[in-house]
């Protein structure tokens, strides 16, 4: 009797530690998962929306604005103490802007309002990032990374107009 009290109690607590095993299993199935998917989230952001660290292939010394063909642009701005350079630059809407920029002296921020786009600014590097604009607008550029007192002053605009062509 007492034997059968046991392998009752006994196989009772195999099975529930059966099932634990099983959700522990299970759980940490999930979370190799889950790491796997991040990590190819990760190494295929390749995307246009991604920001990316570029060489300086040497054309990144003055800043510019260009059409790279009938709705792609380019712009390479630059950082400094205290102002972004150019101050402005005008693109039709439906464009895809090409942005490149880099700093010459501190860490900087470039910031563009509306867009949720935040690129931290180091000097000797260059960071893109590719921006569509779908609406027409005055898209403020700010720097959000402390720089010095005036840091408030440093800024740029994108204007996007369904009226250049
Ligand atoms: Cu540049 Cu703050």
């Amino acid at each position: 009797m007492q034997n059968i009290i046991f392998d009752c109690v006994y196989s009772s607590y195999f099975c529930s530690m059966n099932k634990n095993i099983f959700r522990i299993l299970a759980l940490s199935g999930l979370m190799l998962l889950g790491i796997l998917v991040s990590l190819l989230n990760a190494t295929g952001n390749n995307n246009a929306d991604s920001i990316a660290c570029v060489p300086n292939s040497g054309e990144f010394f003055k800043p510019h604005f260009k059409q790279v063909d009938s709705t792609t642009y380019e712009a390479f701005f630059i950082a400094k103490m205290w102002s972004f350079e150019p101050k402005e630059i005008y693109i039709p809407v439906n464009s895809d802007l090409d942005i490149f920029v880099s700093s010459d002296d501190v860490v900087h921020s470039f910031d563009i309002e509306n867009k949720n786009v935040q690129i931290q600014v180091m000097p000797g590097t260059v960071m893109k990032k590719t921006v569509h604009f779908d609406k027409p607008g005055i898209y403020k550029i700010a720097c959000h990374e402390y720089c010095g007192e005036p840091h408030k002053f440093m800024k740029s605009e994108i204007i996007v107009s369904d009226k250049i062509k």
